[in-house]
């Protein structure tokens, strides 16, 4: 029998690559997340790349069992870590968050390597894979900052207020956190700001409604924005309102989150996370909120509200997690690269760890002892 013919020659050359996939960044607001953020320690750097390949395995291995919980995790480095971590081209807009000085209130800039930004509708999802991540990095790593966020009846801040309602929607979405083509190296790559703030509730409740309204730009109950005539230019929504070169709205999006804790008379707060193609953006809302448009007329929120953590991360796409570039020969701030890729990579992660005690591991956070 005669061989079938080869297909007909597809015309203008191989099919282009297809886009970059991005990490879930994009993903609407959940019922609860976990916000870690962790230094890597010096020699700690093999560990760290070792586990970005298995992030979504990982998320799988949690999420699969609960195929409602949305469970959805996003991975950030910071600047310094990048250079430890990866040769080769860094992310044009990659720089160390830029603390903020100004006549009444600070923006502080605090450490951060490794940022996992973990969100799904119930919290013990959230809580096993922050247990996964940071039983992997045992050793390689250490957690300075970390945060159970949770909702708070429709989507409301501790303050009252519902938070996140002007967040871009779909293609606006994207356009806002996707680097493009003015990085192509880093196309489908996006950029993250965090940042710890504490309420002091009782000095904002000690307000009326109407005077709250006015510090946010918003009503409260129905959230519907003040009319330009009545909001005032302090409010915190007239301030983080940005404008580019030919007067269109600069957009982020933000997925801040409540959380606290009754403990030692209390601690109140909203985790502040925004995502945005250029960090260029949330710095601009950040100066306006900090130092104000004009000295002196600072965000009113911040009269009630301290900013306490702020680091700023690349977001590489889910490819570049899955088969990250080589790493630098030496690793410039530690000098330990031969050390760390000398060093035995752990042999028993607490999720593979015999279940000798009857655990059946179905809570993974068992620790293997210290060696
Ligand atoms: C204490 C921390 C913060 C709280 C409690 C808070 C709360 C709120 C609330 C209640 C709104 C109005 C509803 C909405 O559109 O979401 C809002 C709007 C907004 N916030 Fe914040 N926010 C905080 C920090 C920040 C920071 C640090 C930034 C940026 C650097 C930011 C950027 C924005 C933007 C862009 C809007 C939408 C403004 C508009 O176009 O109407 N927020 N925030």
């Amino acid at each position: 029998m005669p061989e079938p013919a080869p297909p007909p020659a597809a015309t203008g050359g191989p099919a282009p690559a297809p886009p970059p996939q991005p990490q879930d960044v994009l993903t609407p607001l959940t019922g609860a997340a976990v916000f870690l953020v962790l230094t890597i320690d010096p020699g700690g750097e093999r560990t760290v790349r070792d586990l970005l390949p298995d992030l979504a395995g990982l998320r799988r291995s949690v999420g699969f069992r609960a195929p409602d919980g949305g469970l959805a995790c996003v991975a950030g480095i910071g600047s310094d870590a990048w250079d430890r971590l990866f040769a080769g081209p860094r992310p044009a807009g990659l720089h160390p968050f830029r603390e903020l000085v100004g006549p009444r209130h600070r923006a502080p800039a605090t450490p951060g390597d490794l940022l996992f930004h973990i969100r799904a509708a119930r919290m013990d999802l959230c809580f096993e894979l922050a247990g996964l991540l940071t039983g992997r990095l045992a050793g390689a790593a250490t957690v300075v900052d970390s945060a159970e966020g949770f909702r708070y009846f429709d989507n409301r801040d501790l303050l009252g207020f519902v938070d996140g309602t002007e967040n871009p929607e779909g293609r606006a979405a994207a356009a806002a956190v996707t680097v493009g083509a003015e990085d192509p190296a880093f196309a489908g790559c996006s950029y993250v700001i965090v940042q710890k703030y504490l309420h002091d509730l009782d000095a904002w409740n000690a307000l009326t409604v109407e005077q709250q309204e006015l510090a946010v730009g918003r009503t409260k109950l129905t959230d519907v924005e003040l009319p330009d005539a009545v909001k005032p230019p302090d409010s915190h929504v007239a301030l983080t309102g940005v404008t580019g070169p030919d007067g269109e709205e600069l957009q982020i999006m933000r997925f801040n989150m409540p959380f606290g804790s009754f403990a030692g008379g209390g601690e109140f707060g909203t985790y502040f996370i925004g995502y945005a193609a250029t960090p260029a953006v949330t710095e601009e809302m950040l100066r306006n909120m900090f130092l104000g448009r004009r000295p002196g007329r600072h965000d009113r929120l911040l009269d009630f509200s301290t900013a306490v953590t702020g680091s700023l991360f690349h977001v590489p796409t889910a490819d570049f997690l899955d088969d990250p570039p080589p790493a630098p020969p030496v690793p410039p701030e530690t000098g330990a690269a031969e050390v760390a890729e000398a060093a035995p990579a752990p042999t028993e992660s607490p999720a593979t760890a015999t279940a000798s005690d009857g655990s059946l591991a179905i809570g993974s956070l068992k620790r293997t002892p210290a060696r």
